[in-house]
């Protein structure tokens, strides 16, 4: 074996084959497409403190190079299997039908009515959990790299407004119609299709060549004068509910609004709601490491009430 003989022999084999196979595996049903949730990822590693850089690094397996974003589809590639069944209502909220708002008691809760399991629940979750890293590792009840992942997965999903949609159309999945010449539904396009045109149209299909565009709009672009506001968190629990309306008040405005089943969205819809996506990928990267160098910064402030 050559060098990486150490570091793979260094960790639990089975989690390297976890790994590898959500690394090869087709792309999960139902998140921001592997694109959106690899370019939150990488704006909210490229924006942590040193603190914060170092625990992310010492979290993640050697296997990743230290690259958060090469993992930040993992919880969509295992969320079907049955020791993480538990996960799968962690990727969304059902909102109430035409309603166009969230309210946490009400809505937070899986199909038995379980408390607190939407991605609201999950994001507060593994807050939580990763609020105990510091105290070292006998101390640790929770499973701090899955922790991370799942946070840095879901912090994209909350962001997506169709992740917060209404309840009978599943967050638009149901609602099947044509995107440009091919087959999609609602939620897809949300997720992916307005993603990958703009990808084919405007960045070469280069991933990185869009993340440098949607890093130069909030550094001294359009959000330039945002991004502060964005960031502003003190109390997770109002956070979460606040990201929440804000997905379904864009989900009833622009992305419900005026689509009906069987017909073709294409050119008018995806240039009016491009902006959308791309400030709700950008937003939720700024505010994933909002989150992380609070937790693992050595302030004394930050989300200690949450725990
Ligand atoms: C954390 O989770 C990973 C993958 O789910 C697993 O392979 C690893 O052994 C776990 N770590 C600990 C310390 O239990
Ligand atoms: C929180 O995480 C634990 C596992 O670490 C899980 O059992 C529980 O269901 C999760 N709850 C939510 C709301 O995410
Ligand atoms: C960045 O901002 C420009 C306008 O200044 C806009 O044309 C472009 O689409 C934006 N890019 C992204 C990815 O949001």
């Amino acid at each position: 074996m050559d060098r990486l003989g150490g570091l793979w022999g260094s960790l639990p084999l089975a989690f390297l084959l976890l790994l590898g196979a959500a690394f090869n595996s087709a792309p999960g049903a139902n998140a921001w497409s592997k694109e959106g949730h690899m370019i939150t990822c990488k704006i909210a590693q490229s924006l942590l403190e040193p603190e914060a850089k170092e625990a992310v690094y010492h979290l993640l397996p050697g296997y990743v190079k230290g690259d958060l974003s090469a993992l930040c589809v993992w919880p969509d590639q295992i969320r079907h299997w049955h020791k993480y069944s538990w996960t799968s209502p962690l990727h969304f909220i059902d909102t109430p039908d035409d309603a166009c708002s969230f309210t946490y008691s009400r809505d937070c809760h899986d199909q038995h009515g379980v408390k607190d399991m939407c991605v609201a629940g999950a994001v507060k979750n593994f807050t939580s959990q990763l609020l105990h890293y510091r105290e070292g590792t006998a101390d640790r009840r929770y499973n701090m790299t899955e922790a991370l992942l799942f946070l840095s997965h879901f912090m994209g999903d909350i962001h997506q407004p169709m992740h917060v949609g209404f309840t009978t159309d599943e967050g638009g999945n149901t609602i099947e119609l044509r995107w440009f010449r091919h087959k999609s539904n609602l939620h897809h396009v949300w997720d992916r299709e307005i993603i990958q045109t703009a990808l084919a149209d405007y960045y070469e299909k280069d991933v990185d060549q869009l993340l440098q565009d949607i890093e130069r709009n909030y550094t001294d672009g359009i959000w330039s004068s945002d991004v502060s506001s964005w960031q502003h968190c003190s109390d997770i629990s109002k956070c979460v509910t606040s990201w929440a309306k804000e997905s379904i008040q864009i989900a009833c405005k622009w992305g419900y609004n005026g689509v009906e089943a069987g017909e073709t969205l294409a050119d008018d819809y995806f240039n009016s709601r491009m902006p959308y996506v791309m400030k709700r990928i950008a937003q939720g990267g700024v505010r994933l490491a909002m989150i992380l160098n609070q937790v693992f910064g050595s302030s004394e402030e930050g989300f200690a009430a949450a725990t």
